[in-house]
C-alpha cells in the first residue's frame, strides 16, 4: 500500500502488482534440471521472479533431479516457443539443432531467450544476435563459457577500464581434469578420462572435449566479445590433449612444468592469433593452481597487468547459476533488451591468424622417436642449432632413442622449419611439441 496526498486528504493507493515473468525452459538434465532447483528450491541466494511455465525434454518418464506438476513437462517442444504466456526461453538441450532453430523461433516470436549451448551461440551468435536486436529481445549466454565464472559479463559490461591484449585460460574442465590425474597420480589417458565421464564433467561425445573443439567454441565466443565482432571456431587454431605421453609428463615435472589445457588469444602487431593446446607452464603458475574440473583465466591488461579469475567451469549448479543470473538481469528490466550489436565495418576489424605466423617468440619442449637410429647424429645437429637443452631420454621401443629438447625462444615458424627439417630425414620419426609460456 501507498500513503499519496490529495487535496481530498491522504488517499490509499494499491501498489500495482508485477506480473513474474513466464519461463520456458528447453532441456532438463544437469544443468535445466540445476536451473530448476535453483529457481524452485530457493537455493540461489536471492530469489528471482519468474514462474516456469514449461519444461520440454526428450522423454517423459526418466526420473528427474526435481519434481514438477505433470501437465508442465511436455516431449513437444515447439509449442513452448509459440506459447503467448512464456516471456523468457531458457535453452539447456545442448547440440546445434533443433536447438538454434528453436531459439530463433523464441526471438521471432519476441522472447528473450537465455542459454548454455555454446555451438550454438559460437557458430550463430552473429545472426542470433542481430536478429534479438532488431526484435527488442535480450540474447544471453552466460552459462556457454567458464560456467560460474562471470567472464561474459565482466568483458561485455568493459567491467575492466583496460585495453584487454591477451587472454589465457582453462576453458575445459574435462581436460584440466584429465591433465591433473595423469600428472598427480601418473594415470593413462583412458582411465583418466574414464574417470570425468564418471564424474559427469565430459561431454556426451568426449571427443569434442579431448579434440580442444569444445574449448575453441568458448574462445571464439569470448574473442567476439572482447573483439566486438564475430570470430568463428573454424578461425582459432586447435590441438587436443591425446598425442602426450607418460614421459612428457616426466619431462615436465623434472623442469618444475605441468601440462596445462590452454585457450590462447594473443594480439601482436594488431592480428589476432588464437589457439587451444596444450602447453607447460611453470609450477608456480596460477594455472597449475587451477587443478580438476576447475577453470580459470588471465586477462593481460595494458595498463594494469594480469587480472585472474579462477572457478568451477561445469557441473550442475555452478553453470545454472550462470543462467540464473541472466534470467535476473531479464526480470529485474525485461524492458531493457540486451545484446550485443557486433561491429560489422571491415576497416574497423581485427584480422584473425594462424598460429604459426604469430612473430612472437618461445620457447618449445620436442620430443622425438626417430625411426632410423642412424640417422641419430644428423637429427641431434638440426635441433643443436637453436636449442638451449637436448637430451637422450629412456629408449624409445621403435629405435633405440629418444630425444628430449627444450629450444631457445623462437618462432611458431622456425619451429615448424626444424621439425621439416627432421622429417626429411626421416619421415617416420615420431615429433610432438609443446609451448612453454613462462609469464602466466
Ligand atoms: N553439464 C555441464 O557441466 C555444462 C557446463 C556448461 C555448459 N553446458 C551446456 O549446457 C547444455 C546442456 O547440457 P547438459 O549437461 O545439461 O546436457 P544433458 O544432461 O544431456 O541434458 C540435455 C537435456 O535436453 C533434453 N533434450 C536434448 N535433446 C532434446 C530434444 N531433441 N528434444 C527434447 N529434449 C531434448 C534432454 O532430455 P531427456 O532428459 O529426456 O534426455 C535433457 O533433459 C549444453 O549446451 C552444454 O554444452 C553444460
Amino acid at each position: 500500500m501507498l500513503d499519496v496526498q490529495s487535496t481530498e486528504g491522504t488517499v490509499k493507493l494499491e501498489a500495482p502488482r508485477q506480473r513474474k515473468l513466464g519461463v520456458g525452459i528447453l532441456g532438463a538434465g544437469t544443468v535445466g534440471g540445476g536451473l530448476i532447483r535453483l529457481i524452485q528450491e530457493g537455493l540461489a541466494h536471492r530469489a528471482v521472479a519468474v514462474e516456469i511455465k514449461k519444461v520440454g525434454v526428450r522423454s517423459l518418464v526418466k526420473p528427474r533431479s526435481f519434481t514438477l506438476p505433470d501437465h508442465l513437462l511436455t516431449s513437444d517442444l515447439k509449442p513452448i516457443v509459440d506459447d503467448p504466456e512464456i516471456d523468457i526461453i531458457v535453452e539447456a538441450m545442448g547440440g546445434l539443432e533443433p536447438a538454434r532453430s528453436l531459439i530463433e523461433r523464441a526471438l521471432r516470436a519476441g522472447k528473450h531467450v537465455v542459454t548454455a549451448n555454446k555451438h550454438v551461440v559460437s557458430e550463430w551468435g552473429e545472426q542470433l544476435h542481430q536478429l534479438a536486436a532488431a526484435k527488442g529481445c535480450s540474447f544471453l549466454y552466460e552459462a556457454s563459457v567458464a560456467g560460474s565464472i562471470p567472464i561474459i559479463e565482466i568483458l561485455k559490461e568493459g567491467v575492466i577500464p583496460d585495453r584487454i591484449h591477451s587472454v589465457y585460460a582453462i576453458l575445459n574442465g574435462t581436460t584440466n581434469f584429465i591433465l591433473t590425474r595423469m600428472t598427480e597420480s601418473g594415470e593413462d589417458f583412458h582411465a583418466a578420462l574414464a574417470k570425468a565421464q564418471e564424474l559427469g564433467f565430459s561431454e556426451p561425445d568426449p571427443s569434442f572435449d579431448i579434440t580442444g573443439k569444445d574449448a575453441g567454441q568458448k574462445l571464439s565466443i569470448l574473442i567476439s566479445i572482447l573483439k566486438n565482432q564475430h570470430c568463428h571456431p573454424a578461425q582459432i587454431d586447435i590441438r587436443g590433449i591425446d598425442f602426450l605421453m607418460p614421459w612428457d609428463f616426466q619431462f615436465a615435472a623434472e623442469r618444475q612444468w605441468v601440462i596445462k589445457p590452454l585457450s590462447i588469444y594473443e594480439e601482436v602487431d594488431g592480428f589476432g592469433f588464437a589457439c587451444v593446446e596444450p602447453v607447460f607452464v611453470p609450477r608456480q603458475s596460477v594455472f597449475a593452481s587451477a587443478r580438476n574440473e576447475y577453470n580459470a583465466l588471465c586477462l593481460d591488461c595494458q595498463h594494469i597487468g594480469q587480472q585472474i579469475l579462477i572457478g568451477k567451469g561445469a557441473g550442475e549448479l555452478p553453470t545454472a547459476s550462470a543462467l540464473l543470473s541472466d534470467l535476473r538481469k531479464i526480470a529485474e528490466s525485461p524492458g531493457r533488451p540486451q545484446t550485443l550489436r557486433l561491429q560489422t565495418e571491415p576497416g574497423t576489424l581485427t584480422q584473425f591468424r594462424s598460429s604459426i605466423e604469430n612473430p612472437k617468440s618461445y620457447r618449445f619442449y620436442v620430443s622425438c622417436c626417430p625411426r632410423q637410429p642412424e640417422k641419430r647424429r644428423k637429427i641431434y645437429e638440426v635441433f643443436s642449432i637453436d636449442s638451449e637443452l637436448i637430451q637422450e631420454r629412456s629408449p624409445c621401443a621403435r629405435s633405440g632413442f629418444r630425444l628430449a629438447v627444450v629450444t631457445k625462444a623462437i618462432p611458431h615458424s622456425e619451429l615448424f622449419r626444424i621439425l621439416d627439417l627432421v622429417l626429411s630425414f626421416d619421415p617416420d620419426a615420431e615429433v610432438s611439441w609443446v609451448r612453454i609460456l613462462e609469464a602466466i
